[in-house]
């Protein structure tokens, strides 16, 4: 009961700020306009059905393209130098096993060049070996880069690294059409063929991850840290 009579005198006090708002002048009445203007629950969200029950909810089925590789068109690339998206079908050869890779049976370099039509040939960063060999040298373990000096560890080979092996970790297939939103974004290539081909090769994939080469925000000074309150690190 007394729960009621607190809600009821709310209700009037609230009444009242209403009334004597609307009266002092017209763009406060517009701000009440506003305030009743109401959201329907229907209206939030993706979901165009019935949110209290399930029945007839269901995701858009996804679906993936069918032409096989070698019959397929290409896709533009979401941005510079972005993962392509594999554009065939890939029935058969997921998941991708340590002895069961079909994919570098068609796109490593070698084999690509002979090939009709031509797989876009495995690119030079994942042949790159970034990993720095740390080791143990007589018992002390021994870092391989001087982190302090921003040193990067970045080696051409010619192995297909691990860490690209498994090729659907980056590349995927992409589902047609049936989007809850359109995708609007639009890449700003900054290499002329940018939308069909990767631009990391050569200094390119270096330069840009050595930070201390260069153009770089990573100062000699800072490096020094001479000036620092706490001290610095004569070993470094
Ligand atoms: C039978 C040979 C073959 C196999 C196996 C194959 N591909 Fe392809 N791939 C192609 C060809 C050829 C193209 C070029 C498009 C076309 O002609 O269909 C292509 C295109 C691509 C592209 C787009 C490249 C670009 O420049 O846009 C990606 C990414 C790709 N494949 C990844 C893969 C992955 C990942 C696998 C393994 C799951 C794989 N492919 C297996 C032949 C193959
Ligand atoms: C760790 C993520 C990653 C993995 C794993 C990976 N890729 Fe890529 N791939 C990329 C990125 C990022 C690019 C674009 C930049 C570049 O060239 O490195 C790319 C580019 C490519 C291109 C286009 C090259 C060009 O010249 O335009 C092909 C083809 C490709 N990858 C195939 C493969 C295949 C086949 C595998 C598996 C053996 C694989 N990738 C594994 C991230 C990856």
């Amino acid at each position: 009961m007394k729960a009621i009579r607190k809600i009821t005198i709310g209700l009037v006090a609230t009444t009242l700020l209403i009334v004597g708002c609307g009266d002092k002048t017209k763009a406060a009445s517009a701000g009440d306009a506003e305030a009743l203007k109401v959201v329907t629950e229907e209206s939030l969200g993706l979901r165009k059905t019935d949110i209290y029950t399930e029945a007839g909810t269901a995701a858009e089925k996804t679906e993936y393209r069918t032409a096989a590789a070698g019959g397929s068109l290409k896709i533009k690339r979401a941005f510079q130098d972005a993962p392509p998206m594999i554009p065939h079908d890939t029935d058969g050869m997921l998941p991708i096993k340590i002895g069961d890779n079909q994919c570098t049976g068609c796109h490593m370099p070698d084999v690509a060049e002979y090939m009709d039509p031509k797989p876009t040939p495995i690119p030079v960063s994942h042949f790159t070996d970034f990993r720095p060999k740390h080791g143990v040298v007589d018992g002390i373990f021994k870092k391989a880069v001087d982190n302090y000096k921003n040193e990067v560890a970045i080696k051409e080979t010619e192995k297909l690294q691990g860490s690209r092996f498994n090729c659907t970790l980056c590349h995927a297939p992409q589902s047609q059409g049936n989007l809850a939103v359109e995708n609007t974004f639009e890449a700003k290539f900054t290499s002329k063929d940018g939308a069909s081909k990767s631009s990391w090769a050569g200094t390119t994939l270096t330069d840009s991850l050595d930070t201390i080469k260069g153009e770089s925000f990573v100062t000699d000074e800072n490096i020094a840290n001479k000036d620092s309150a706490a001290g610095y690190l004569n070993e470094h």
